[in-house]
Formats: C-alpha cells, sequence, structure tokens
C-alpha cells in the first residue's frame, strides 16, 4: 500500500463549521469548538477533514459569498485559533482540506466594491459586466441565477449590469482577467503557506461561462421552474423537468478554458510538498485531465443524485465510472459520497420510513467499501436526519428565502403551502447543529444561547452521540468498527471492484481484489433474508470481517451464506 498518495487511502469528513461544535457558548460553530472535536474524530477513524468555508462573509450563501479570502470569520475565531486547529490536527495525523470558492467572491468584498464605483477604475474589468439589452433596456440576456432569479443586476453606477451564476450578492469574478488569476492565486498561497492540505473547489463548472452568451430557450424562469420541480408527477413531466434544467443553464456552465485553469492550480500546488489534494465539485472525470495533471478527484455525485440506492443502479453507476476513470493515461482515482451540506441527509433521502437505521448501515458501508476516497458529511454517523423549518423567520438559507417569497408573490401560493415548500427544499434541513448530548439544545451550545439554526429535538431520542458512545450497538459505533475494518483492509483501499452475481436485483455483490487479498462485500437491500451461493469464487470457508448483524459467525460456507434482511457484510476469500 507504500505507493499510495495520502488522499488515496484516508476517509474524509465534512466539517460545516457553523454547525459543528460550540466553542465560545454563543450559538455558532467555531474553531475552538472544532479544535476540541478532533480527539473524537481521531476516535471515530476518519483521517482527513474538509472544512465548508471559515472565511469573512455577509453569509447570503453561509459562508460561499466570501468577503476576504486570507482571513477567518470573527465568529469562529482568529487566524492563530485556525493555525492551533491546524496544528492540532495535524498532531493527531489528520489532514485538513479548506473550501476555495473561485467562481465568486461577495459582493461586499472589496474587489467588488471597487469594480462596482466606476467603468475606470483599477478593478472595473474583475467581474463581468455588460451594458443593458439596446432594444428593452434590461438585462444583457434571459439567463438565470440557479438560486435568485435573474443572473444580472444593475449598478447605477456604471450604468451596467454585473453577472451571477448564484444569488446577487455572489458576483462572478472575470477568469480572462489575469489580475484576477494573481489575486486568488496569492489567497491560494497564503494558506498552503500555513500548511493546509489541500482544497474542495467549489462550483468550478460555472467559472467559464459561453463567451457569445446565447440566451437559453426554457419558456419558464427560475421561479417557475423551482415550481413545476415541486410539482411535477407524471414520468412526462418529471423529463420535462430534467430537460428544462439542464437547457436554462447550459451556457452558464463549462465554458472554454477551466482545463488550462485547473492544470494552472495544480501546478502551483505542486510546488509545495506534501502531496496537496485539488478536489472539484464536479463529477466530470475530464477534470483529472491526463489522470496527474488537473484535479486529483473530482466527485461521483451521480451514485447520490437517486431517489433511492438500488443494487442496479450502484451496477451501472461503477460501470461508467470505473470504465471512465481506468481509460484515463494515468489511471485516476474515484470519490464516493452520499451526502453533503447541499443535499438532504441520507439516513433520511434514502431511508423507506421503516428500516432506516438499517438502510443508513448498507449505504455507509457502500461508501466506505467502493473503490476510491470517501468522503462523510457531519451528522451521519449518528444518524441525524432533516429537519424541516417551517417558520420562514428561523430560515438562514437565502434560496428557500427567496423562494417562499417568490412562490407568494410570483406563483400566488398560500403563505402556509409556501413556508412549507421553502423549509422543504431549503439546504437548513441538512445543516442544523450537531447534536452531541441528550442534554439542552443538543450539548451543541449552552442552553441560555440561542443556536443560529434550530437544534433537531431528536437529540433526546438517541440521536446524539453521548448516548450512542455508550451503546455498542449504535450506528456511532457501526462506523467506528467500519472505518477500523476498512483501514485494516488493504483491498478495501486500492483493491480492484469486480461485481458478481450481476442480476441480482435484491442485494448487491462485488469482490475488492488484491494480488493477495480478496473481499467479497454483500449489501442486502431487501428486508428478506436470503441463503446465496457464492461458491463459484472459493471452496474454502470465507472469514467474515464485518457483518452489520450482531453475533454473526467467524466464518462461512460460501455455497450457502446466509445473509440476514438488510444485512451488510465483508468476507475475505481464501
Ligand atoms: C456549491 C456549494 O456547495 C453551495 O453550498 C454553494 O451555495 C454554491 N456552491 C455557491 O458557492
Amino acid at each position: 500500500m507504500n505507493k499510495l498518495k495520502w488522499w488515496q487511502t484516508a476517509v474524509f469528513y465534512q466539517i460545516y463549521p457553523r454547525s459543528f461544535a460550540d466553542g465560545n457558548g454563543d450559538g455558532i460553530g467555531d474553531f475552538a469548538g472544532m479544535t476540541a472535536r478532533l480527539d473524537y474524530l481521531r476516535s471515530l477513524g476518519v483521517d482527513a477533514l474538509w472544512l465548508s468555508p471559515h472565511y469573512p462573509s455577509p453569509l447570503w450563501d453561509c459562508g460561499y459569498d466570501i468577503s476576504d479570502y486570507e482571513a477567518v470569520a470573527p465568529e469562529y475565531g482568529t487566524l492563530e485559533d485556525f493555525d492551533r486547529f491546524l496544528e492540532a490536527a495535524h498532531a493527531r495525523g489528520m489532514r485538513v482540506i479548506l473550501d476555495l470558492v473561485l467562481n465568486h467572491t461577495s459582493d461586499e468584498h472589496p474587489w467588488f466594491l471597487e469594480s462596482k464605483s466606476s467603468r475606470d477604475n483599477p478593478k472595473a474589468d474583475w467581474y463581468i459586466w455588460r451594458d443593458p439589452d439596446p432594444v428593452s433596456g434590461g438585462p444583457p440576456n434571459n439567463w438565470q441565477s440557479c438560486f435568485d432569479g435573474p443572473a444580472w443586476t444593475y449598478v447605477p453606477e456604471r450604468g451596467q449590469y454585473y453577472y451571477h451564476y448564484f444569488m446577487k450578492q455572489q458576483p462572478d469574478l472575470n477568469w480572462r482577467n489575469p489580475q484576477v488569476k494573481a489575486a486568488m492565486w496569492k489567497a491560494v498561497r497564503f494558506w498552503l503557506e500555513r500548511g493546509v492540505d489541500g482544497f474542495r473547489l467549489d462550483a468550478i463548472g460555472t467559472i467559464y461561462e459561453d463567451p457569445a452568451m446565447t440566451p437559453h430557450r426554457v419558456p419558464l424562469d427560475l421561479a417557475g421552474l423551482r415550481h413545476l420541480a415541486d410539482t411535477a408527477q407524471t414520468p412526462a413531466e418529471k423529463k420535462r423537468l430534467a430537460r428544462y434544467w439542464r437547457e436554462m443553464f447550459q451556457y452558464q456552465w463549462g465554458g472554454p478554458g477551466l482545463h488550462d485553469l485547473m492544470k494552472e492550480l495544480r501546478a502551483l500546488v505542486d510546488e509545495y510538498p506534501g502531496d496537496r489534494l485539488l478536489v472539484g465539485e464536479d463529477d466530470d472525470i475530464a477534470y483529472l485531465g491526463d489522470g496527474d495533471d488537473e484535479l486529483h478527484l473530482v466527485f461521483n455525485f451521480p451514485l447520490m443524485r437517486v431517489e433511492r440506492i438500488t443494487p442496479a443502479h450502484v451496477r451501472r453507476n461503477q460501470r461508467q465510472r470505473l470504465a471512465r476513470l481506468d481509460a484515463l493515461p494515468t489511471r485516476g482515482w474515484g470519490c464516493n459520497t452520499l451526502g453533503n451540506h447541499d443535499s438532504s441527509r441520507l439516513f433520511t433521502r434514502y431511508g423507506d420510513g421503516i428500516h432506516d437505521a438499517a438502510l443508513a448501515r448498507l449505504n455507509l458501508t457502500l461508501v466506505l467499501a467502493l473503490r476510491g476516497t470517501p468522503f462523510l458529511y457531519n451528522g451521519e454517523e449518528i444518524g441525524m436526519t432533516d429537519l424541516i423549518i417551517t417558520d420562514p423567520s428561523r430560515l438562514r438559507d437565502t434560496m428557500a428565502t427567496w423562494y417562499y417569497r417568490a412562490l407568494i408573490e410570483e406563483l400566488g401560493v398560500p403563505p402556509a403551502e409556501a413556508a412549507l415548500r421553502a423549509g422543504r427544499m431549503s439546504r437548513d434541513k441538512n445543516r442544523t447543529p450537531m447534536q452531541w448530548s441528550n442534554a439542552p439544545n443538543g450539548g451543541f451550545c449552552p442552553p441560555h444561547a440561542t443556536p443560529w439554526l434550530p437544534v433537531n429535538p431528536n437529540y433526546a431520542q438517541g440521536v446524539n452521540v453521548a448516548d450512542q458512545e455508550a451503546d455498542p450497538a449504535s450506528l456511532l459505533n457501526f462506523y467506528r468498527r467500519l472505518l477500523a475494518v476498512r483501514k485494516a483492509t488493504p483491498a478495501l483501499i486500492e483493491g480492484e471492484y469486480r461485481p458478481v452475481h450481476e442480476r441480482a436485483r435484491a442485494y448487491l455483490a462485488f469482490l475488492r481484489q488484491t494480488a493477495s487479498q480478496t473481499v467479497l462485500v454483500v449489501l442486502n437491500y431487501s428486508d428478506k433474508a436470503r441463503r446465496l451461493d457464492f461458491s463459484s469464487l472459493s471452496k474454502r470457508p470465507g472469514r467474515v470481517i464485518f457483518s452489520s448483524q450482531q453475533g454473526a459467525p467467524a466464518t462461512c460456507d460460501l455455497s450457502r451464506l446466509e445473509v440476514a434482511d438488510f444485512e451488510a457484510c465483508l468476507i475475505e476469500l481464501f
């Protein structure tokens, strides 16, 4: 296993800083809190941490609108607190990567304040400015922001519109201007020199648009499209919806230039020792370049972008992804995840309302057993669920507050229904504070403090770290055991993936295989126990290295393997 890089053997854990741990009791997570929880993370068995943005921000997009790339948000602490955190993580053998938002800044960033002040200031061309449409006098084209209506916002000081793929408080930088690049690379070096181990690159696909600014032809605006997303029922409506999503934004994505930019960033990062990592928030394997000259990783989002995880879906997904990774001149490395701060929590999303806990165990085993680097999201390990916030005044995700207003004002939806729909689409539901114990506020912050988002009351029903620590059968201890098994099993880290029993609809079975070790993974996605015959793989007894069943036998007969309903098991073959 020596030839592998650290990011190939690591399990990553995403920390959402605002919600993870509150060290100073103000209801907001911070670096003091994160540092205090490093021993917990070490004991969980994760190897690397990805922090969602920790920079100063007016919080229009919860930190993804950055107003200073070389500082720490005051509510999270100081640069010294950051350094202490990094050093303490490194001292425990854990790496840390930061979120890097290249596409846009906050509209309160000094670069933008200067850029918008006139047409001829030194930063006049740092953002994407266009004159009004000569005929209508309105925006230059019909492009939509994916968050809040039209993608163009007018600035009277310049008599021009600026472009924003996301909220109007997140103006897109003009990456064709070399000064922009130089300024951003300076910020990248700032953190690399402090010792961070790499970056997760936010929304890279949106960095370059179609230079011709071709208008889209979808007969709806963003509110209309989101409304369709809420109401589409029939297969035809769902198909139309998918086509509209694609077509509405097709000219705002993937414009020419990104591969060169990623190569440049990779060369910069490679100047630093220690194999610093770049992982792109994109699923396009093309951004790995030749496998070794652009990004190190892109996420396998197609795995998670389904309503249900089924054996057939996983097989198809792996066939497609691995074929493309293997075809790169320098073989590419996979990266699997089932949840993050933008998506409904996996416990809720892939549950069926009855077997949620069992399904969560199956899905975790899946992510940790597939070929590629796994990314976990904080709170997953205790089975945190979505919390739908139905009081619009408590929503902090401005994408949802915009939708609430649009539903009422543009689409005439009654306020109570609008509140429910906005709460459901909001990403707040999967960003609520980490539940540390069965104490007021889930132990996230003191009883007298108001947490920045409501704490899910199910902390009192066992969905918290302290209670689960004490219960050997808890989901938390399941995570721990499985992470330890992964670490001790080279085939699970570097082995080839080989599907077996490919026609089975109810269960997924595959091998992870190196020259010296073969592990059979069986995930029974059904509520029926089965007896399975894997004798074609080996006639000798298998060693059960992990099972979700309490008291599973240590060895098994592969010609008649007994698999319980919803069981996940890993068997070493000889
Ligand atoms: C992707 C991030 O994951 C999401 O949270 C954010 O809103 C957008 N990019 C814009 O930065």
